[in-house]
């Protein structure tokens, strides 16, 4: 075990996992390693398929893994689930409760949805701009005003870690690129620490502290970044050389792993 691994928040060691297809057994990831310290923003980067939702499965507890072990706060949590804030690719909100109810769900079901909660809502959906709508539906807000309304919810689960499986890819390129900067404010002032899968380099880059790169299925870990760009971070960056640099780099290492 090194020095960063004994502090880690998560830790994942020597995981594989296999699905059964076609009555066959097909390998989806493989030696997976990887920690998270407290307050670092990770991301894992790969292509479609390489199993990274199922990875987050794992890490919730959802799966257990055929080999491997997952370790948060350094007590065994294989296949143990709560442990952990998810937010899925789809906002997931529950269509006859209103925004705040939403957001509140957690805490109900937990049995604390007391006053303290309800003010704790009403302060993190003014920060995320949906003040006015704490009372409307989901069905009533855009598709990015409800990824906010999900990464409130998730903010307000009690657990350390959040899990972001893709939040922002089924929105358009502007208003994607302006939930990233919400995201990196909200964050560089809270520091929860966060686990983000994406496809895109650039959001990679741009959210990052360190990024595991993963190859095509089954899964496995090419390559770990430690990104280099100072914060605050700002729209600016994409414009840096550096950052360029980069992204060509991590464009040629992900094109060449043969694909799924
Ligand atoms: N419950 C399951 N049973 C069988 N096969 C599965 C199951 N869940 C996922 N798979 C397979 O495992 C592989 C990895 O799936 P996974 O959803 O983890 O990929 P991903 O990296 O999240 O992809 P994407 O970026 O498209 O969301 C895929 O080939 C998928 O078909
Ligand atoms: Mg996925």
């Amino acid at each position: 075990m090194t020095e960063s691994d004994s502090h880690a928040l998560l830790r994942i060691g020597q995981l594989s996992h296999q699905f059964q297809m076609d009555r066959e057994n097909t390998p989806v990831l493989q030696d997976i390693q990887l920690h998270i310290q407290k307050g670092e923003f990770i991301t894992l980067l790969g292509p479609s398929g390489c199993g990274k939702s199922t990875l987050f499965q794992i890490i919730g507890g959802l799966i257990r893994p055929v080999t491997g072990e997952v370790m948060i706060q350094g007590e065994a949590s294989t296949g143990k689930s709560g442990h952990i804030s998810y937010m899925p690719q789809q906002p997931a909100l529950l269509p006859w409760r209103s925004v705040l109810d939403n957001v509140l769900l957690a805490a109900e079901i937990s049995g604390t949805a007391g006053s303290e909660a309800r003010s704790r809502a009403s302060e993190w959906l003014k920060q995320a701009g949906l003040a006015e709508y704490e009372q409307h539906y989901p069905h009533q807000l855009s598709g990015g005003m409800q990824q906010r309304v999900a990464f409130v919810r998730a903010l307000m689960s009690p657990q350390e870690l959040m899990l972001l499986d893709e939040p922002f890819s089924a929105l358009d390129a502007m208003t994607r690129q302006e939930m990233q900067q919400w995201l990196i404010r909200i964050w560089e002032v809270h520091r929860r620490t966060i686990l983000f899968i994406t496809h895109s380099i650039d959001e990679a880059l741009f959210l990052s502290d360190r990024i595991y790169v993963m190859s095509a299925r089954p899964g496995r870990i090419i390559e770990e970044l430690k990104v280099p760009f100072s914060r605050p971070r700002t729209d600016e960056l994409v414009l840096d050389p550096d950052f360029a640099a980069h992204k060509h780099r991590l464009y040629q290492r992900l094109k060449g792993e043969p694909t799924a």
